[in-house]
């Protein structure tokens, strides 16, 4: 290589600009999972660590920021889920700390969040389900999009990774940065997205095997022994219940979903719920079912969230490692 500059830091380059980082590889927000330990190997390691906060109160996610950055000087960022009832007092906790990139998740940014980001002096990112979304996102000042594909792991929307690329990257990449999810699983994938125009890409799946993960063992077992078609789209039951479908490994707790569904539509039927609320019992028994996964290790009756790209995690290793692979795939293709 010597002094030339390789095709892929070239291709990488204005990701790693927004970012901060050596790579443009961002690890997707995992409920549970993404902690300070997960978080900080990333951002050491040369990616893009993301904290989830998930269902956590403003306390818990202040001490979460101030532990990761106890084990990391790397820029990472914090995943706040919009539908949080506490979302304002999140990002004025996200504020204090300085968090450089704050990425708001599961639906469109509801009003005054976005000038509440801006306001802490953050970079602000969205996800685009569809071209219109990323459109509008951008004329609200959205700095930098993800848009990411059924295939991922946990909640997901209806249209595939390859066709959300095709349509979005063209019309949107050169106006915003645009990460890639869902579905990656090797840097060959990496590379062609960059290629396209992504300014980089999002992964999940493929990092929860990292040593540094706090998931369960059983948990972990589990990914190790998947193959893609075990991840699948949760069902969606009654017409009314908007429910946002869930990629996960097959198990009882599966069908606990669909229980769940029944419990929450008879809620409605009784009036004891209006539709927000139903919304918010069906997110709760998520990362209810996803903890007990996740940290106590009920692979049967817990929420086991992967993506299909969970046929390509074959070993536990290093958290460097598995990225150091994937940047030596995506080198190795665009040489
Ligand atoms: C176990 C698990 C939990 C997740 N939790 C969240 C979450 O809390 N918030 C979020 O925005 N995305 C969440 N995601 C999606 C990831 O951030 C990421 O976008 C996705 O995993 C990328 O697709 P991949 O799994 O195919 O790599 C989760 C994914 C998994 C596998």
């Amino acid at each position: 290589m010597g002094l030339a500059v390789s095709n892929l830091t070239y291709l990488m380059a204005r990701g790693c600009a927004f970012l901060g980082s050596e790579y443009a590889i961002m690890a997707g927000a995992m409920s549970w999972i993404s902690e300070r330990h997960l978080v900080s190997a990333m951002s050491n390691a040369g990616g893009f660590g993301v904290i989830a906060c998930g269902a956590m109160t403003p306390d818990l996610l202040d001490a979460e920021i101030a532990a990761t950055k106890a084990l990391t000087t790397k820029p990472f960022g914090v995943n706040l889920i919009t539908m949080h009832p506490a979302l304002m007092e999140l990002i004025a906790v996200c504020g204090k700390h300085h968090v450089s990139r704050i990425v708001l998740a599961g639906g469109l940014p509801p009003a005054g969040s976005i000038d509440a980001v801006k306001a802490t002096g953050a970079k602000l990112i969205a996800f685009a389900p569809a071209l219109v979304m990323g459109k509008k996102l951008i004329r609200d000042r959205v700095d930098a999009l993800v848009i990411e594909g059924s295939e991922a792991g946990g909640h997901i929307g209806p249209v595939s990774t390859s066709v959300l690329a095709q349509e979005i990257l063209p019309e949107l990449a050169t106006q915003v940065p645009v990460f890639v999810a869902g579905g990656i699983g090797r840097g060959e994938t990496i590379a062609a997205y960059l290629r396209m125009g992504a300014a980089g890409v999002q992964i999940g799946t493929r990092l929860v095997c990292a040593h540094e993960c706090i998931a369960h063992p059983n948990f972990k077992r589990a990914f190790l022994k998947a193959n893609a078609r075990d991840a699948v789209a949760s069902v969606q039951i009654d017409p009314r219940l908007p429910v946002i479908p869930v990629r996960a490994l097959k198990n009882a707790g599966t069908e606990g979903f669909t229980a769940k569904q029944v419990e929450v539509a008879a809620m409605l039927d009784r009036g004891n719920v209006d539709m927000p609320a139903a919304q918010l019992e069906i997110e709760h028994y998520w990362a209810g079912a996803l903890r007990r996964a996740v940290i106590e290790g009920d692979v049967e009756h817990g929420s086991l969230m992967a993506g299909q790209s969970v046929g390509m995690v074959k070993t536990e290793e290093p958290l460097a490692d598995i990225l150091a692979t994937l940047v030596r795939e995506a080198d190795a293709a665009l040489a």
